[in-house]
């Protein structure tokens, strides 16, 4: 039984008492209780509507006991969505001086450890990939620039499977080039760039190079 109810239930009762002993607002124990209500029932129907008013009352209160227990769920996944859904991340090289990131004989992943922003730390810096934190569409971009010697560019990969490239043949002077699209991951997904073999990336004091991403919402 909640408090409030043991108080209108010993209010009740303390009116029934009362009532017996001729309308005296002392309880037996002389305890220091709230005074009583100036109504007091004289008969038994009005005890018994009395005791039908209570009872509508205590259904009342489990009414809004009930809902608000209810609200505060609500409140609380509400909180968590507002949480979870804080997930930004943009980086680039960080670098003493102007370098090339290849070409090599091998794909590589391109691991970035410039970190303008990581917020949810979904970014890792280790391994240069992106884990999704929660189902939703996540947007990225990313910007490639390179001197002109050799094909320069990237792919975007999810889970190890290609999804888009970006990628511009080698030129007379230097490439810029790019790509950016909004993915439906699930939890856990991976997303990160790709350098194929035989490409290169400039990885410049300036940070001409850039990779970020963004949830755009929960799904
Ligand atoms: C609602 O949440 C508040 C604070 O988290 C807590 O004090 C209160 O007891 C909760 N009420 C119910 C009905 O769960
Ligand atoms: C590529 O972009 C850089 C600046 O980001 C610029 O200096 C350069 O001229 C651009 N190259 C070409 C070929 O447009």
């Amino acid at each position: 039984m909640t408090t409030t109810k043991a108080v209108l239930l010993l209010l009740l009762w303390t009116g029934l008492a009362s009532a017996e002993s001729g309308g005296s607002h002392e309880d037996s124990a002389g305890a220091a209780i709230a005074p009583l209500p100036p109504r007091h029932p004289n008969s038994l129907p009005e005890m018994q509507e009395m005791l039908i008013e209570m009872r509508e009352l205590e259904l009342k209160l489990e009414a809004v006991e009930d809902n608000n227990a209810d609200l505060n769920n609500t409140l609380k996944q509400l909180q968590n969505i507002n949480e979870e859904s804080k997930v930004a991340f943009s980086v680039s090289f960080s670098v003493s001086s102007d370098i090339h990131i290849g070409p090599h004989d091998t794909d590589i992943t391109l691991g970035f450890n410039h970190v303008f922003s990581n917020i949810g730390n979904a970014y890792s810096v280790r391994s240069g990939i992106f884990t999704a934190p929660v189902r939703g569409v996540y947007q990225f971009q990313y910007h490639i620039f390179a001197g002109g010697s050799h094909g320069a560019g990237a792919k975007l990969m999810k889970n190890g499977e290609q999804v888009a490239a970006a990628y511009n043949h080698k030129a007379p002077h230097d490439i810029n080039t790019s790509q950016g699209l909004s993915l439906l991951l699930e939890k856990g997904d991976e997303v990160s760039l790709l350098l194929e073999a035989g490409w290169w990336v400039a990885a410049y004091q300036g940070h001409l190079t850039t990779f970020s991403g963004q949830l755009l919402f929960l799904m």
